[in-house]
């Protein structure tokens, strides 16, 4: 039996993981959840509230109640969110409330590509193809400063740069779920690549992981 094609992207913040997910999403007609935006969302409803990120009772309830269809917003791309996502992120709780909602999407009978930092580990171990997008910190700054910068925020290189390296440090020491690549993950640098070679390189890895599946 061909299982459906589930494509699992992992990576740091501003890897380019987003932009290849949604352009794998295209070529092979799959749905795409962008999971930092359940984090995001659940952070800056936290904020709204008046509550504190290191409030694991506050945004666990935050997390169960999330309205999942008004989660792709401008509010939840702002560098503030961005840092409100990885903090609410650290709690296990958190994330045990965002679990069920995120295997559905990956257990579709019509595939699905999922991108965030523990899609391959935690949320779609047995994904047909996983990848794992990374760029250098520079590289990154640069481009999510870039975004930042279009979408009207003003905010430094230098400040965009501290912001990464701050936010991989505690995505990647947290206890539970941390990023980290799966063993069986491939591995696509993007920091020389242009969008479109990123992408093309994500089909190859994508194409070659079906045919391995298909024995
Ligand atoms: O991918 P992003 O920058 O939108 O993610 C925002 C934060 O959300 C990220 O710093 C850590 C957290 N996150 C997570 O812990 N697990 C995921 N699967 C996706 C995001």
């Amino acid at each position: 039996m061909i299982r459906p094609l589930v494509i699992a992207v992992d990576g740091p913040a501003a890897s380019g993981k987003g932009t290849i997910a949604a352009g794998l999403a295209r070529v092979y007609g799959l749905p795409q959840l962008d999971t930092g935006l359940l984090y995001r969302a659940v952070g800056v409803a936290v904020l709204a509230k008046g509550g504190r990120l290191d409030d694991e009772g506050l945004a666990a309830q935050v997390a169960k109640t999330l309205d999942l269809t008004l989660l792709d917003i401008p509010a939840h791309r702002t560098r503030a969110a961005g840092e409100a996502a990885s903090q609410v992120a650290v709690h296990p709780a958190v994330r045990l409330a965002l679990l069920e909602a995120q295997q559905a999407f990956a257990r579709q009978p019509t595939g699905a590509v999922i991108d965030g930092r523990d899609i391959g580990t935690v949320i779609a171990p047995n994904a047909i193809a996983k990848l794992f997008v990374t760029a250098s910190p520079e590289v990154r700054a640069q481009r999510r400063w870039k975004q930042l910068s279009g979408q009207g925020e003003t905010v430094s290189l230098a400040e965009v740069l501290e912001d990464i390296r701050i936010r991989d440090a505690r995505d990647s020491a947290r206890d539970s779920a941390p990023l980290t690549r799966a063993d069986d993950a491939i591995l696509l640098d993007t920091s020389r690549m242009t969008i479109d070679e990123a992408a093309d390189a994500a089909r190859r890895i994508v194409e070659a992981a079906r045919i391995r599946s298909n024995g």
